[in-house]
């Protein structure tokens, strides 16, 4: 719910532009949403829409020393795939938790639906993972989603609890904007729409 500060002050036109706006930081620092920030930012991706109400999507928060952890457990997991990666390439994958001050884990669960495609689900996952970029914006963070490799590696799924049915959608880094964002780039709704 918006507060009465806000709801007085913001116009349609600052909503549109916000939306219009949102940017991603690949270089974030502390500090992180607070827990009070984050349960307003997952109510964001609560109302992700959902075809039948699966609920699809649940998230991980991965923030402080347990970053060390999950960069262990990508490094392990590199190795897995390449045993012969390079130191360079063991370190990067160590240390890429700890680009930002927290990391979120955007998790689907699939299961069988009459109605309901594999598809429609992991789309549903990727508006809530949408929607948390657009929270956390919205408090004045910054993110960006990636994914790689490790997104879609059996052992990192595991290392981090996934059931055999929970794949990941993306892994959401979050924190404060370190420099000035990018420059938007120009583009116009009519090169990607046309009237059939
Ligand atoms: C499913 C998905 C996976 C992505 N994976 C990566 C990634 O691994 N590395 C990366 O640099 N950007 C990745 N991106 C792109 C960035 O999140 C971001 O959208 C891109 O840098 C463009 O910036 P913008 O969002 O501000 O336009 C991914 C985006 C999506 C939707």
């Amino acid at each position: 719910m918006m507060s009465p500060r806000i709801s007085r002050s913001l116009t349609m036109n600052d909503i549109l532009n916000f939306l219009q706006s949102r940017n991603s930081a690949p270089r974030l620092v502390a500090p992180a949403p607070s827990a009070a920030e984050l349960e307003q930012i997952f109510r964001c991706a609560l109302r992700a829409p959902d075809h039948a109400w699966m609920r699809p999507w649940r998230f991980l928060t991965i923030s402080g020393e347990r970053r060390e952890d999950l960069g262990e457990l990508l490094e392990h997991a590199l190795l897995q795939r390449n045993p012969n990666a390079s130191a360079g390439e063991r370190e990067k994958a160590r240390n890429s938790p700890l680009r930002a001050p927290l990391v979120i884990v955007s998790v689907v669960r699939i299961s069988e639906h009459p109605k309901v495609p594999s598809v429609e689900q992991r789309l549903s996952a990727g508006c809530a993972a949408h929607a948390v970029l657009l929270g956390a914006e919205a408090l004045g963070y910054a993110g960006v989603w990636r994914t790689g490799p490790a997104a879609f590696d059996p052992t990192v799924m595991s290392g981090l609890g996934l059931n055999d049915d929970e794949e990941i959608i993306g892994f959401l880094y979050l924190g404060t904007r370190d420099g000035d964002p990018k420059r938007l780039p120009e583009l116009a709704p009519a090169d990607y729409v046309s009237h059939w």
